[in-house]
């Protein structure tokens, strides 16, 4: 994959009041909001501040999320732990309308297929346009809702920007590499993501070849665009930043965490001790932190048997771990 993107330019400065003054056509820029202006939305108050010029701390993590249906984010971005992410200034999310970045007189963001046959694939441009125009300026920036298709800062088709070499872009795709607890913990690590949320049949081959830094499919099976993708990927992430989540361990004794060396979680309870007459096992009430500790892991174990004995022989297991299968019937398939 032609992998473009430069190391960017620290001098680089780009204007986070917004684009430029002029047009691509040269039009002065007019207060008027077109009525077809789509939402360019991010999810909290950065921005306003950006555009007043106070810089203020940067979020620990920065999403520009590119679809062609904004609207999709609002209910899961604005509820619970995302919710809380943002509120903290852990987590910021721009919401990216690839249509505001189209400048034809219907905004046409697809077309029939080269070769023919059936199905729309999303064209090029204003994906590029889109992705290129945002990641050009600080984590933060949106397109003003009243440049929207006429006002968009100047771009060259023929002439790529220099992308920051520290930001991914992912496309959201069903070929892409699986997303895992491991691939969540490596997007982890950075500040700032792109995601690219695919619709309709395809996507131009181009937007994989020359924008796209990586491919993610969250699973073996279609969905009807990239949008449910980015925004599990968006909650698996923020879940593993520090400060997110009240009590810092539980990310890491998921079930799938490192912190759970490999193992499904096993069984949880809470009050009442007795419900429609099944009791709490006697062993989580006893106060025996040891035995606690010890019974947890057995059941992991258990569980994980019972249910994805495929996870075992990455898991990692100790001497004891491995006698405690043994005596249910597994054995690793490589000698430890
Ligand atoms: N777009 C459609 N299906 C998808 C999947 N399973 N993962 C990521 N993006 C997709």
């Amino acid at each position: 994959m032609d992998r473009r993107h430069q190391p960017q330019n620290p001098s680089l400065n780009l204007a986070p009041e917004g684009p430029s003054p002029e047009s691509e056509q040269g039009q002065p820029v007019s207060a008027r909001v077109p009525e077809d202006a789509p939402a360019q939305t991010s999810l909290d108050a950065a921005p306003k501040s950006m555009e007043e010029g106070h810089r203020e701390e940067p979020p620990r993590l920065h999403f520009d999320i590119f679809t062609l249906f904004p609207g999709m984010f609002q209910g899961p971005f604005s509820e619970s732990i995302i919710k809380r992410a943002q509120e903290k200034g852990l987590l910021r999310i721009g919401i990216h309308n690839i249509r505001a970045y189209t400048t034809d007189k219907h905004h046409i963001c697809d077309d029939t297929p080269y070769g023919g046959g059936g199905g729309m694939i999303m064209k090029p441009e204003p994906i590029f346009r889109a992705v290129e125009t945002v990641l050009t300026r600080p984590p933060g920036w949106v397109l003003p809702p009243e440049d929207a298709f006429h006002h968009l800062p100047p771009w060259d088709p023929e002439q790529p920007p220099t992308l920051p070499s520290d930001v991914p872009i992912i496309l959201l795709t069903p070929q892409g590499r699986l997303f895992t607890q491991a691939v969540a913990e490596e997007l982890s690590r950075y500040h700032r993501i792109a995601l690219i949320c695919g619709r309709y049949e395809g996507v131009d081959e181009r937007v994989r070849t020359r924008l796209a830094t990586d491919e993610i499919s969250i699973g073996d099976y279609v969905l009807s665009g990239g949008e449910l993708p980015a925004m599990v990927i968006v909650d698996a992430v923020t879940r593993l930043l520090p400060g997110v989540l009240g009590y810092e361990l539980s990310a890491h004794q998921d079930s799938h965490s490192p912190g759970m060396d490999g193992l499904l979680e096993g069984p949880q309870y809470t009050r009442p001790a007795v419900f429609r007459g099944e009791a709490v096992p006697e062993i989580l009430r006893s106060g025996h932190h040891g035995k606690v500790a010890r019974w947890r892991r057995e059941q992991a174990l258990l569980r994980t048997l019972e249910r994805r004995p495929d996870l075992l022989e990455k898991a990692r297991l100790t001497q004891e771990d491995l006698r405690f299968l043994a005596e249910h019937g597994w054995r690793p398939s490589r000698p430890r």
